[in-house]
């Protein structure tokens, strides 16, 4: 075998179960097959693609090669010869589902003046692979053994300098991959952990607002699922849609700073103590302000601005219309439409009619029109939904619910 095959199996070897060797074999081998191309080398390429698809993605650089090569032949399964057509000097060889080397790739440059180049994944797959290719090329008339090429490493300086340039580039591609992979996997790992630590601590802090106001966690859940509704049919931003999810249950933090006199108040509460629950808005938005996490950025905007009105007529800014986040404008409808299903000491539970008939009566009053619209196109959906949810926490306390929403992802929840 020849020296210059020798180091790059060596190299191929120690680099199969990396996943980035496949994408540093092809890299050398279009770097040889520039150079023939370049240089104008009447070489013979000895080529395999594991499917023929694999070949198309290289054609016109193949098409290049078989006006400029002493001969290629390429190995390929399923190979489709209308496409081919108009090779001139490459000849195609189907593979059988049986020749091994259809499940790795392989090229074998070779020149009278230069030594073949062979890349592969091991030596034993080119060692296979070499087998294949002379029994398939014999049947063309192609006696082609490469073990037999005769190399003198001495005597071609150009030869020595291109194996130290291969050699040292193929390193250089591990190397640089190997770091790039590792650094990617902490980093990939660092994210992941930091977004579930994130996307765990909303969901306690809004726990630990809505505890003390006595809603539940199935509440937080249907209220979200809701927004989510309703969101993605006016956003077409899929990152947005999925942080409105947990960005949804911010919107009330800021009850963590009312009196429990005022929020658990069983009554109707005075002019004076709705003025301080008023502030449930501004203390919301104070907690969450100036954060450079996107999904904190989005339940600012929400916990300010939930209780604006379309009319104006809205607390804390008196924001009218479109001044109003729309975010914002969206979990307007979708709490109200939940919290009107709640029952309270004060308040009875209203049945779906009923509070179909309120959003329909507060269409560009307290909501935007064509949101209550869309809400109410949806409406199926929605109670299907609230169903599922239901049934899903049915038998369960609201510790169990409390947990499985700390636990899981957004979408075991939302799924329905
Ligand atoms: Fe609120």
């Amino acid at each position: 075998m020849l020296e210059l095959s020798d180091i790059l199996m060596t190299k191929a070897s120690s680099i199969e179960r990396k996943i980035y060797a496949k994408s540093s074999l092809v890299g050398i081998s279009h770097g040889l097959e520039d150079m023939i191309v370049e240089f104008k080398l009447k070489s013979e390429i000895f080529v395999s693609f594991q499917k023929f698809k694999f070949f198309m993605v290289e054609f016109d650089r193949y098409m290049i090669l078989d006006s400029l090569c002493k001969k290629v032949f390429v190995f390929a399964r399923n190979i489709d010869f209308d496409k081919i057509k108009d090779f001139k000097n490459t000849v195609f060889i189907e593979l059988n589902d049986d020749d091994s080397m259809i499940e790795e790739w392989n090229i074998i440059i070779n020149h009278p003046e230069h030594p073949a180049v062979f890349l592969s994944f091991s030596a034993d797959i080119l060692k296979e692979t070499l087998i294949v290719m002379k029994n398939k090329l014999s049947k063309y008339g192609v006696e082609y053994n490469p073990s037999k090429i005769n190399y003198n490493k001495e005597k071609d300086i150009v030869t020595r300098k291109m194996r130290f340039f291969i050699n040292r580039t193929l390193s250089e591609i591990e190397d640089k991959s190997s770091q790039l992979i590792t650094k990617n996997n902490l980093l990939e790992k660092a994210l992941s952990e930091n977004g579930e630590i994130t996307n765990e601590i909303i969901k306690r802090l809004c726990y630990a607002a809505e505890y003390r106001d006595d809603d539940s966690a199935v509440h937080m859940a249907r209220m979200s699922i809701y927004t989510s509704i309703l969101y993605e049919q006016v956003e077409t931003s899929q990152n947005k849609i999925r942080l409105m999810n947990y960005a949804a249950l911010m919107h009330d933090i800021g009850k963590i700073g009312i009196p429990d006199s005022i929020l658990l108040k069983a009554g109707k509460l005075t002019s004076e103590e709705f003025n301080i629950m008023k502030t449930h808005t501004t203390i919301g938005a104070r907690i969450l302000k100036g954060s450079k996490r996107e999904v904190i950025q989005m339940g600012y905007e929400l916990a300010l601005s939930h209780h604006e009105k379309w009319d104006g007529s809205g607390y804390p800014s008196g924001l009218k219309e479109k001044d109003i986040p729309l975010t914002a404008r969206v979990v307007a409808i979708s709490d109200v439409f939940d919290a009107l299903s709640t029952a309270r000491i004060y308040k009875k539970a209203f049945p779906i009619e009923t509070r179909i008939e309120i959003l329909k009566s507060q269409r560009n009053k307290h909501f935007q029109g064509e949101l209550v619209d869309l809400f109410l196109e949806n409406i199926d959906r929605i109670i299907m939904c609230k169903k599922n949810i239901d049934l899903k926490f049915n038998n369960h306390t609201d510790e169990d619910v409390f947990s499985m929403l700390f636990n899981n992802p957004m979408s075991f929840f939302i799924e329905c």
